[in-house]
């Protein structure tokens, strides 16, 4: 019999601050799975003021005592794996990695990145961090595993399969005639430049340094989750529900599913407790894509007040007001049973909060799109209704009651437009700085 089961979920385009809520979660939790992306996640935990990004493994690793598991969605990059590995080695962390979890190759992000570059009008954004040609290879069935990586020979087949290498050195070579370098680790060069049938391919031992780091911690997933008989479960999401490869806003998304429905196929949970929908007070979203809320005008002050700038990539945030249409299509599809709003405390100091509760077409009429792809979106624009702000300092804010009350009037607003109890408020980075209802 299985014990209580929990998902945290991203209900937005990501960076909602999962991270914080999974490490708080984690606290109840005895075994916490991460179950998809890869390393273009940038998950951000402050406990004592010091402040640990995690691409990988789970936001609990910062707990002792905690089992903390890497699903056979996850597409994980063995340099970033074996930093954070170093990270919980330190902690004292117990870590679980599935054999069967897809390796991002170097390979993967010079193409990811050659692409953007060549892509003109129709780039999307990506993170660079190869993670869209690696969920090619899965859904191609090809290229190697984590468990590849324990021998050169595994490795060096894995590798050379006939149509992980072909496609790939097709592309290499379309680019190198396009003038564009790239380095190239695992020396796939020679056959791009002999134009052979076959190179020489020279792994240099690329992926298997790292063999006896990995080796302890390999061990297969779901079977663990299975036997896990009355243990409290915390399933972690990476991205958001919006930037799902089939539910967000195609094509301006990650190559995963997003949702929590991945848990139940990759993993074998199908009941969940509690789905936790984490959303912010405002949206941002990086890269490409629509954005029917984004503003022009405040968004440069929301993004220096709510420090908007991608934990994986630097890059600044385009930022927007809460977007209650595309939050509500978020919880539907997401099976979201509560939500918790983060980052309360930057909307301090405004006098009106402006909240989009529906959409029109140009003619001020509120009508509902038909999907929630680019092009279902297209010509959407937000009708705004203004909720009065708060100048109170609320980062002290540790109970609902302590909240002033044009929070509270937000925070029930949006629980009574989406029919989904809001359960918690964020109100600053640390782990404690959280009013739970
Ligand atoms: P990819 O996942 O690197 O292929 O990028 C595809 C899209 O998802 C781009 O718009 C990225 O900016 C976005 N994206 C991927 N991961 C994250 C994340 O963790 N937070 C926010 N956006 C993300």
């Amino acid at each position: 019999m299985k014990g209580k089961t929990m998902a945290v979920v991203g209900a937005q385009w990501g960076d909602e601050g999962k991270g914080k809520i999974v490490d708080a979660l984690a606290a109840d939790a005895d075994i916490i799975a991460r179950y998809g992306g890869g390393a273009n996640a940038g998950h951000t935990i402050w406990v004592d003021g010091k402040k640990t990004v995690l691409h990988l493994l789970p936001s609990s690793i910062l707990r002792p005592g905690k089992t903390n598991v890497v699903g056979p969605y996850v597409v994980v990059d063995p340099e970033v794996l074996v930093a954070e590995l170093a990270i919980a080695r330190k902690i004292g962390a117990t870590v679980i990695l599935d054999p069967r979890c897809q390796v991002v190759t170097p390979l993967h992000r010079q193409i990811d990145v050659l692409r953007e570059l060549t892509n003109g009008t129709g780039v999307i954004g990506t993170t660079g961090k190869g993670i869209g040609p690696a969920y090619e290879d899965l859904a191609a069935r090809r290229g190697p595993k984590l468990r590849d990586l324990l021998s050169t020979r595994r490795m060096f087949r894995a590798l050379r399969d006939r149509h992980f290498l072909e496609e790939r050195m097709l592309l290499i070579r379309t680019y190198a005639a396009q003038g564009k370098d790239e380095t190239d680790p695992i020396r796939w060069r020679l056959f791009a430049e002999n134009g052979r049938d076959w190179p020489e391919l020279e792994l240099s031992g690329w992926g298997v340094q790292h063999a006896e780091t990995i080796a302890p911690h390999l061990k297969d997933a779901a079977g663990l989750i299975d036997a896990a008989d009355g243990k409290t479960l915390l399933f972690e999401g990476a991205q958001g529900i919006m930037l799902g490869m089939v539910a967000g806003t195609q094509p301006y998304v990650t190559a995963s599913l997003t949702g929590p429905g991945a848990i139940g196929e990759t993993l074998g949970v199908h009941r969940l407790d509690r789905v936790i929908g984490v959303a912010k007070a405002y949206v941002t979203r990086v890269g490409g894509g629509p954005f029917p809320t984004e503003t022009p005008e405040k968004g440069d002050w929301l993004r220096e007040r709510g420090a908007e700038y991608g934990a994986t990539t630097g890059r600044p945030r385009r930022c927007g007001w809460l977007d209650l249409v595309a939050l509500r299509y978020a919880c539907r599809m997401g099976g979201i049973t509560e939500l918790v709003i983060t980052k309360l405390d930057v909307l301090r100091g405004l006098a009106e909060i402006p909240l989009c509760r529906a959409y029109h077409r140009g003619d001020g009429a509120p009508c509902v799109p038909e999907g929630f792809d680019a092009e279902g979106l297209d010509g959407f624009q937000p009708i705004y209704e203004t909720l009065p702000g708060w100048s109170e300092d609320i980062s002290g804010c540790r109970s609902w009651d302590d909240l002033p009350e044009n929070v509270r009037t937000f925070l029930n607003l949006v629980s009574l437009q989406l029919g989904v109890p809001v359960t918690g408020a964020s109100v600053g980075p640390e782990r404690e700085q959280i009013a739970w209802r």
